[in-house]
């Protein structure tokens, strides 16, 4: 962790990377992120006590600054891997000036980043996962398919590994089971094939017309791009979001006091996945559950705020399509440990 951070709303240092990761200062104007299912956030995470909130996916700070508007007995401890975001927070969070500490760092790294800030309980917790709109709407980061960009899609710059190194170093076997885990692609293997015999690639309209001609012509008739798939499994292994969800959800879990509650919002099916079955066994709901995922709970710790993932409203869908995919899940710590 490092703590570039506003510590209580002081300005930021100019934050400059390494030579290859300038850190651009985007401001709450130009970071254009709408924060999705807000209503149904904001009213889940009403009835928490007093005391700490801890947003894991930061971003712009969207829930959060309408959240510590509404709620003037909460402190914000504010996580983000992209320092990019920073600015962005700490500009929509700077009327309330005092509430919040901004912290660099990975979500997995929650307990060691509220030991250090000498904060033991918490009584609410948000993870809206995934990537923001800035950072997909910006060719340089080399998110999308859609944008001329590197093949870099690190969330947090002041990180070596990029897109880059994954694509044009790993086996056969291994990108193949990245498109199938974390990317749903169906062609898994030709894809990874095709990218292995083009290499080395170095852009994003390189990658994305390799995975275009790789898929079968019948394929391409189903709506989304093709390459979208193969984007998106990328960032998850190069940003390692999958390998690290159940530990963070753990240490929240363990971090809530009574009557704190945790709202998650994912954006893929792998995610929704790991958070189910995570928070399932923690309200001692699943019976047999495979070796590699955690058993359920002896004694419940946690009861789920519903049985199943909610989405977003049609109106919503249709005035931010981004938010199409979102599936949120909610819990409240029912006793302490
Ligand atoms: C969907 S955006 C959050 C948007 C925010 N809720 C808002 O409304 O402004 C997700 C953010 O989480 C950050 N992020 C994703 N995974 C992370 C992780 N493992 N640790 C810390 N930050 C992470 C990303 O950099 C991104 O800024």
């Amino acid at each position: 962790m490092s703590s570039s951070s506003t510590a209580n709303g002081y300005p930021l240092d100019p934050a400059v990377g390494s030579s290859d990761c300038r850190i651009t200062r985007t401001t709450t104007s130009d970071y254009a992120h709408q924060p999705v299912m807000l209503t149904e956030v904001l009213n889940l995470l009403d009835p928490i006590p007093s005391g700490v909130f801890l947003d894991a996916t930061l971003g712009g700070a969207g829930h959060s600054k309408v959240f510590l508007e509404h709620r003037a007995d909460i402190r914000l401890v504010g996580i983000d891997q992209d320092r990019e975001a920073h600015f962005a927070a700490n500009d929509a969070l700077t009327h309330l000036h005092g509430r919040f500490d901004i912290i660099h760092g990975r979500f997995d790294r929650i307990d060691t980043i509220l030991d250090r800030l000498g904060i033991d309980k918490i009584s609410g917790a948000l993870f809206d996962l995934g990537v923001s709109s800035p950072q997909l709407d910006t060719p340089s980061r080399g998110f999308s398919f859609r944008r001329e960009g590197p093949l870099d899609m690190r969330m947090d710059r002041t990180t070596e590994f990029k897109a880059e190194d994954l694509i044009n170093n790993s086996n056969l076997f291994e990108l193949s089971q990245i498109l199938k885990e974390y990317g749903d692609e169906r062609y898994h293997k030709r894809v990874a094939k095709a990218i292995i015999g083009a290499r080395p690639l170095t852009t994003t309209s390189e990658l994305s017309e390799v995975v275009v001609n790789a898929i079968p012509s019948a394929s391409k008739k189903f709506p989304g791009h093709p390459a979208r798939r193969t984007f998106q499994a990328i960032r998850i292994a190069v940003n390692k979001e999958i390998e690290i969800l159940e530990s963070a959800l753990q240490q929240t879990m363990h971090r809530l006091t009574k009557e704190g509650r945790c709202v998650i919002l994912s954006y893929h099916s792998g995610e929704d996945r790991i958070v189910k079955k995570t928070l399932r066994a923690a309200a001692g709901l699943s019976h047999t559950v495979p070796k590699h995922l955690p058993k359920p709970a002896e004694t419940p710790i946690i009861r789920l705020l519903a049985r199943s993932g909610q989405t977003p409203s049609q109106s919503e869908i249709e005035q931010n399509p981004r938010s199409a995919s979102a599936r949120l899940r909610s819990f409240e710590k029912i006793r302490e440990d």
